[in-house]
C-alpha cells in the first residue's frame, strides 16, 4: 500500500506503507521532515497534515482530542488533521497529504 506525500519544497513522494502504521510513521521512516516531537502521542501537533480534499470525507473522523490539539497548530485549514492519528489500511491506501508549514 502506498501514502503520497508532499514535502515542504512541494515535492511528491510515493511511499512504499504496512497496514497499522501511522501516517506520520511512514512519514518519519520515510526520511522526510517532520517533527513529530511527542512521537504520536497526540500531544504536540507538529506531525499536522494537510488531506487531499478528494480523501478528506474517507478518514475516520478526528477525535476530541485531535480536534483540541488542532487548535493550537499553525495555518489549520479544514483538511488539517494530525498524521499520527491516521492509521494506514486497506481503505487509505493511495491517501494524498501534504505536509503543513511549521513541522519540518
Ligand atoms: S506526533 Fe505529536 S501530535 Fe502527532
Amino acid at each position: 500500500m502506498h501514502l503520497l506525500v508532499t514535502d515542504h519544497e512541494g515535492l511528491e513522494h510515493t511511499l512504499e506503507a504496512l497496514e497499522g502504521w501511522r501516517v506520520m510513521e511512514v512519514i518519519r521512516d520515510w526520511g522526510l521532515s517532520i517533527k513529530a516531537e511527542c512521537g504520536g502521542a497526540c500531544a504536540c501537533a507538529t506531525c499536522h497534515v494537510y488531506v487531499d480534499n478528494a480523501w478528506v470525507d474517507r478518514l475516520a473522523p478526528p477525535s476530541d482530542d485531535e480536534i483540541e490539539k488542532l487548535d493550537e497548530a499553525f495555518f489549520v485549514e479544514s483538511n488539517s488533521r494530525l498524521a499520527c492519528q491516521i492509521l494506514m489500511a486497506a481503505d487509505t491506501d493511495g491517501l494524498r497529504v501534504k505536509l503543513a508549514p511549521g513541522t519540518e
